[in-house]
């Protein structure tokens, strides 16, 4: 299973560091083919020790140069980052990230050979439509993305259940998961007000290949107990 935490725009750069040293010691029993990823805010980068993944929240596709207010390889490389997050909902939303310029950022990231989690998912009105509209949707998501990069990882983070305490029940991430699977065979996290109370359920539906977790993975305590589920 892949469990992975997402800070957003959560915890600084000594929190941080606590927090990794005490999710070294508290995943010390997880699973050994049990894969962590952090993706911490840019400002808290760094090395740290542990059985888990450091990822970029995000990157502009640049060596280095005048991108005011981003970071770019050189920033990421310092601290050997390797991973990155990309197409995440806040960042289409907010950020008025479209389809093109993710397609565009997801090329330059392949290139370089990072290891990417690729995100989609629907808002509410598309999933009041039905399954059909749902997955039709979330396949336009993969619009000028490859699919077969060997080092993609997927989530699926219906919009509606992103922070809201609501997450998508059991059987529309069965249907949604088997119907993505068809088109595309990589790891399919699932993400949306995963927390532990829900966890269990999720990670034993058929097509769900890990987790991507936001609020409830603030508190290393509360996401090692995640882990250890
Ligand atoms: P929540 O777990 O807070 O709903 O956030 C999910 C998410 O957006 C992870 O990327």
């Amino acid at each position: 299973m892949i469990f992975a935490a997402n800070f957003k725009t959560n915890h600084t750069r000594a929190s941080t560091r606590l927090y990794t040293e005490k999710l070294r010691s508290g995943i010390a029993a997880k699973h050994a083919d049990d894969k962590i990823y952090i993706f911490p805010p840019a400002t808290a980068l760094d090395r740290f020790e542990g059985d888990f993944t450091i990822g970029a929240q995000n990157a502009y596709m640049a060596q280095n140069g005048a991108f005011t207010g981003e970071i770019g390889l050189e920033q990421l490389a310092e601290f050997d980052i390797r991973t990155i997050l990309i197409g995440h909902s806040e960042r289409r939303e907010f950020l008025g990230e479209d389809q093109e310029f993710i397609a565009k950022k997801f090329s330059f990231f392949q290139s370089q050979g990072f290891e990417i989690l690729y995100c989609i998912g629907e808002p509410l009105e598309i999933r009041e439509q039905g399954e059909q509209a749902v997955i039709e949707f979330l396949l336009s998501q993969f619009e000028g993305i490859d699919i077969s990069y060997d080092k993609l990882i997927i989530a699926y983070e219906p919009i509606w259940a992103i922070g809201t305490g609501r997450s998508a029940t059991v059987n529309e991430i069965a249907t949604t998961h088997e119907a993505l699977k068809k088109t595309v065979q990589k790891p399919l996290l699932y993400g949306g007000s995963v927390k532990l109370d829900n966890i269990r359920e999720i990670i034993q539906i058929r097509g769900v290949d890990g987790v991507l977790v936001g609020s409830a993975s603030l508190d290393v305590e509360q996401f090692s107990k995640m882990i250890l589920s």
